[in-house]
């Protein structure tokens, strides 16, 4: 349940992250009347802010990120007298004292739950965890938020998480994945598991393929100090899709509780095939964007948005691998995604096998397999694609048709951002969203093969005009296995 009193602090409280998502997000639970009284929100950063500084900076990025119409004079000045800001420089005792100082000033401080989301360069987590202990802010209802990524490898990962470990219980540490928190991947499960009609053909036998896509317009823009150390490997397949793969293929676990469906999940990477060098080779496709168009305008190239050439950061994956159990031997699960693509669309595409008999003799027309296209954005919903007959007198004429479902339209309400649903979860101690350590483990040992041997390769990523689909060798990847990726008009 969600505490009477609590102090949710956003370490990094001036930075992109809190502006644009975090702040809105506590916002927006708080017009729906979500935050108790005498929740605050503390935000800690080097700038030189008082609170009155970081009130009107949160003011404006509310205004660019809120939409007008849930924007009352009344609500966002309530919401801004919860917020204190403190000036930080982690070097200084004096200043972590000053933090300590600023939780204790507040009516029944012993009383508050504390909240600590480290929106802060993961180098740093295992020092704040450090000085969080020593001035004696944790006790055991404390809570840390992490945000990815954890780690840059499994070994810098096991470093991190150790690190925090030693402050926090692992009930204690919420690592986000914001994906888990979008309205359409939480449906996933209940499209998978509150209907029966799915279930029964979800496996190796009625299923040709599975196809993960998330790809995105923007490029990496001011984040290129961060975004060149990391790639879209490390910074979108480690997590964000292969999250998405979990959901796809995890077995149904008992009851969704805060441990059965991580238990689930890490199984399912547990399982995926480790990829040999060979298969790097074969079955990985790296690509990094140049100049080009999109949405008809012009737009840099990578090494132009970064300052300079010679980087081999990848913005772009393809990749094949396989779920190497008992429901999906066989089966594979393509991935992609990119910066600078021609559209910003996340989708699942799961592909069913043919029929097994063709019994319309003669019939004309095109007949393409079923396929499920679950959109997770930005047009949440799902499209069924059939087979039907054509109308008319004159014989089988077949076609494809879709059967489409538009959450937009099927629920006549706003559907909340993910950090809305996430951070409520936080402070209620939900972690059942959020990763556990063994899944972010499991997910790197798997990911570290393919990052090994790019570093070893001598090839660059393969170049691809921005505002396109990726380079030409993403669709070869399918091609060569008679398939194509599955484009939808969202
Ligand atoms: C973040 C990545 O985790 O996810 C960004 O670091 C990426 O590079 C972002 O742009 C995408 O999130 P969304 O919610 O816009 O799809």
């Amino acid at each position: 349940a969600l505490p009477d009193r609590c102090d949710f602090t956003v370490f990094g409280g001036t930075g992109d992250l809190a502006l644009r998502k975090l702040l809105p997000a506590l916002y927006h639970r708080d017009l729906e009347g979500q935050l108790p009284a005498d929740h605050r929100i503390l935000g800690v950063s080097m700038s030189d802010l008082d609170d009155a500084g970081w009130r009107s900076a949160v003011r404006a990025a509310l205004v660019e990120h809120v939409d007008p119409t849930d924007l009352y004079d009344g609500a966002v000045d309530r919401f801004l007298a919860r917020l204190f800001h403190l000036r930080l420089d982690a070097n200084e005792p004096g200043d972590w004292d000053r933090f300590h100082s600023l939780l204790k000033d507040r009516p029944h401080p012993e009383e508050a739950v504390r909240v600590f989301y480290l929106a802060v360069a993961p180098a740093l987590f295992g020092a704040f965890c450090r000085r969080l202990d020593e001035i004696g802010v944790v006790d055991d209802r404390a809570r840390v938020v992490l945000e990815k990524p954890i780690g840059h490898d499994l070994e810098s990962a096991r470093e991190v998480n150790d690190a925090v470990g030693q402050v926090f219980a692992e009930h204690q540490i919420f690592r986000i994945d914001h994906y888990l928190g979008k309205e359409s991947v939480q449906n996933l499960l209940v499209t998978r598991f509150a209907n029966t009609f799915l279930e029964p053909l979800w496996n190796s036998h009625w299923v040709d393929h599975v196809q993960i896509t998330v790809a995105e317009t923007v490029g990496v823009g001011g984040r290129g100090a961060y975004y060149d150390h990391a790639g879209a490997l490390r910074d979108m397949v480690q997590n964000h899709l292969l999250q998405l793969l979990c959901l796809v293929a995890m077995e149904p676990p008992t009851y969704v509780g805060r441990e059965t469906v991580r238990d689930e999940k890490v199984k399912v990477l547990q399982a995926l095939r480790p990829m040999s060098p060979a298969d790097v080779d074969t079955d990985t496709v790296r690509g990094r964007y140049e100049a080009g168009l999109v949405d008809g305008e012009p737009v840099p190239s990578y090494a132009d948005d970064l300052g300079h050439a010679g980087s081999r950061t990848e913005t772009f994956v393809a990749l094949k691998t396989e779920v190497q159990n008992w429901r999906w031997a066989g089966v594979p699960f393509y991935l992609r995604t990119g910066k600078r693509m021609d559209r910003r669309v996340s989708e699942i595409v799961v592909v069913f096998k043919e029929p097994p008999h063709s019994m319309f003799p003669g019939a004309e027309g095109v007949t393409a397999p079923n396929r499920l296209h679950i959109l997770v954005q930005p047009d949440e919903g799902m499209r069924l694609h059939l087979t039907a007959k054509e109308p008319g007198p004159g014989g089988y004429r077949l076609r494809p048709v879709s059967l489409d479902l538009s959450y937009a339209t099927a629920f006549d309400a706003r559907l909340p951002d993910a950090y809305e649903r996430l951070l409520m979860d936080v402070m209620k101690g939900n972690p059942t969203l959020f990763m556990r350590r063994d899944e972010v483990e499991a997910a790197w040992t798997w990911t570290e093969p393919i990052l090994r041997r790019w570093a070893s390769s001598s090839e660059r990523p393969k170049r691809y005009p921005a505002g396109t689909t990726g380079p030409t060798a993403a669709a070869t990847l399918l091609e060569r296995d008679g398939r194509t990726w599955q484009e939808t008009d969202q």
